[in-house]
């Protein structure tokens, strides 16, 4: 019989880099108690550009890390990594495995023009997941699916708001526009980094959706009987990354809002 793990052990969250800070933002905000544990595997981002077996190794190799940190559940805050690896980490491990997945069925709902548009790596739109999610929720909405490439680097060197990376999100976002959307996904964890830049570029009659809350609240009922709930003590946030450590320093800081101590992992 698998025991309970304690209620007071850590949470383990990973991305391929800093994107997964905006899912860890939406986590400390609906569980203020918890010890978290971040990995940015930023040595090896982009994940989309690589090749499913890396994707899976790296997914397994640091799953395995948070595993033997103590982790109660892990948050992959990936959507490639979930669209390449969730079955191979699930089927590894017992712990609450949650992933992410663009969040096309919220955005189906909000859309009044019936024309939503999905930002996202080439590799999680060309998944069978992204598939399925079209096939069950576009009987009735046009879904349009737009590859980013460049916007994860742009992140991850810490250059969100510069004019390239502007034109880069306009060459993106504009033939959605002009399609006709309303409706924005944000199909990738380093994109609501983007936000800002992308509503000034949009306007306020667009709609922008992510999903960190509500997987937030997914982890949320998934521990069910093992929060944290101690009001003794800080919860704790420990950040690791796989580049170079002073540079994480200074971005996982910024993304962040305080600064923070970024260990190395190789
Ligand atoms: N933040 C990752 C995602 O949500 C980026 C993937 C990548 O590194 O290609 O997909």
């Amino acid at each position: 019989m698998s025991k309970q793990p304690s209620s007071i052990a850590p949470i383990g969250v990973f991305d391929s880099g800093v994107g997964g800070l905006s899912v860890l933002k939406a986590v400390r905000k609906v569980m203020p108690q918890e010890h978290l544990l971040y990995v940015a595997d930023s040595a090896n981002a982009p994940y989309g550009d690589r090749h499913v077996g890396f994707i899976e190794g790296r997914a397994l190799a640091i799953a395995q890390f948070l595993v033997e940190s103590n982790a109660k559940a892990i948050v992959v805050a990936c959507n490639t990594a979930t669209a390449v690896a969730i079955e191979k980490l699930r089927s590894t491990y017992r712990l609450p495995i949650i992933a992410m997945e663009p969040a096309i069925k919220p955005a189906v709902r909000l859309t009044k023009s019936q024309i939503i548009g999905v930002l996202a790596t080439r590799r999680t739109l060309e998944s069978p997941a992204v598939a399925d999610l079209c096939r069950l929720y576009g009987e009735n909405t046009r879904i349009i699916l737009q590859p980013c490439p460049g916007l994860v680097e742009q992140v991850e060197r810490g250059e969100a708001d510069t004019e390239f990376t502007r034109q880069l999100l306009g060459r993106y976002i504009a033939p959605l526009l002009a399609e006709g959307a309303d409706t924005l996904v944000l199909g990738c964890t380093h994109y609501p980094f983007l936000e800002p830049q992308i509503r000034r570029l949009v306007g306020d009659q667009i709609t922008i959706v992510e999903p960190s809350t509500a997987v937030a609240r997914q982890l949320e009922r998934r521990l069910m009987g093992c929060i944290n709930v101690a009001s003794a003590g800080m919860p704790q946030e420990h950040f690791y990354t796989t580049g170079a450590v002073d540079k994480a320093h200074a971005l996982v800081s910024r993304l962040w809002g305080e600064s923070v101590n970024v260990q190395g992992l190789v």
